[in-house]
């Protein structure tokens, strides 16, 4: 179907699909094969060899995995898109892909805990050096940017305090010494930011979280330029990580985004209400959220976000303990890691997602060891407020005693 200037919905429900090709099924078939037949012997040998197109095998590719490929592409406004396992395997497929041993990669210093442990001790291992700054102020990438960096990599926001990083500033610099921006997406998701726009070189996603949406799967997706997408195919995902996404996963995303939209406005307009309740209440110390006057990048968001997510950090009279204290006190709020599902999700990031780093290191990273990160749901609002005010009223009644 030509879904040439149409609404996000309307592509993230149609684009790329014409049921008359598929016997008029509404939804892609699963092309649940790990092989395809050839022809001939001949055919086969053109598309090892690149010469002829085609499905051959797929730890390279599949037509449902094509269909959720092309999807992500519109949906980012990039040429080609890609498939991966899972959230990880998109890092580590692109990661493999653009650096060798000798090279140089620049991070933020903010950035998912197994993402900064790949990065950090992994990568390492193989004679890259990785190099974490404070991206949050552009001068400081000036600064460290030299000709052997070849990436910069950044999440906007950041997991887990919510942290913005300017991505057109950052892709200028980035850019004019020749090396790519790569732009986890997954807190904004499309609707929110499209990093392309801005500037940057490639944009990929946990599709675990918001674009599936479900909390039922675990999954990853890159999009950008139709040469980094092959390279990254043919080289990270095919020979470095194996990493491919299973044809049933890619059903379960596709159908994930069709709600996308719709479930991103509603987690918005539920943690903003959210937000301000948990501010306005004397048992919280903080609350990290884009859309609240006292965030101190009110501004880049408001100008590179259309809406300010759903996720809200924030640190509770106390610090650690008292966070902790009011985490076991929720009743209708899961106490679980993962974000962007229908279930609301509480976690602790310094003792779970974040305890890849060092106490020191979450210090120097703005990462607060009181600091919980609240993943707000689908539920009702007000729901959610009650649980959450209870659970506040009984820490501040304890303090009180
Ligand atoms: C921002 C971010 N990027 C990447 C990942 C890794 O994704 P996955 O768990 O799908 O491998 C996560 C997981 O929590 C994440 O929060």
């Amino acid at each position: 179907m030509d879904t040439t200037g149409k609404g996000f919905s309307t592509r993230a429900i149609h684009h790329g699909y014409d049921a008359a090709t598929h016997q008029g099924s509404l939804n892609p078939p699963i092309y649940l094969t790990s092989t395809f037949t050839f022809e001939t012997a001949e055919a086969g040998g053109a598309m090892f060899a690149g010469e002829q197109q085609g499905h051959f095998y797929s730890r390279v590719s599949n037509p449902t995995l094509d269909q959720l490929e092309q999807r992500i592409a519109n949906l980012e406004g990039a040429e080609a898109g890609l498939a991966t396992a899972s959230g990880m395997g998109a890092i580590t497929s692109v990661f493999w892909t653009l650096v060798a041993s000798g090279d140089e990669v620049i991070i933020d210093k903010t950035l998912y805990g197994c993402t900064f442990a790949f990065l950090t001790h992994g990568l390492t291992k193989f004679g890259v050096t990785v190099v974490p700054i404070d991206l949050t102020n552009p001068e400081n990438l000036s600064s460290a940017i030299s000709d052997r960096t070849k990436v910069v990599y950044f999440e906007t926001p950041a997991n887990p305090n919510n942290r913005l990083v300017d991505i057109a500033a950052i892709s200028q610099i980035a850019r004019a010494k020749g090396a790519k921006v790569v732009v986890d997406n997954t807190y904004a998701t499309p609707v929110l930011t499209r990093p392309l726009e801005h500037g940057a070189d490639i944009v990929l996603h946990s599709a675990t979280k918001y674009l599936g949406g479900h909390g039922d799967v675990v999954a990853g997706l890159v999009a950008g330029s139709a040469d980094d997408m092959q390279q990254v195919r043919l080289i990270g995902l095919k020979d470095m990580t194996g990493a491919v996404m299973s044809p049933l996963t890619a059903m379960l995303i596709l159908r994930g985004m069709k709600t996308l939209e719709l479930r991103v406005e509603r987690h918005c307009q539920t943690a903003m209400r959210v937000a301000e309740a948990l501010e306005a209440h004397p048992a919280v110390a903080h609350v990290h959220y884009p859309g609240l006057d006292s965030f101190p990048q009110r501004q880049l968001a408001r100008r590179q976000m259309s809406d300010f997510g759903g996720m809200i950090p924030f640190e509770v009279v106390g610090g650690k303990a008292g966070g902790i204290a009011v985490m076991n006190r929720l009743k209708l709020i899961q106490r679980a890691v993962s974000l962007g599902d229908a279930e609301s999700l509480i976690q602790h990031p310094a003792s779970m997602t974040h305890s890849t780093y060092t106490p020191e290191e979450r210090a120097e990273h703005g990462i607060a060891e009181g600091l919980v990160r609240l993943s707000v749901g689908l539920e009702t609002a007000d729901d959610l407020i009650d649980d959450l005010m209870t659970a506040l009223s009984q820490h501040n009644a304890l303090a009180a005693e």
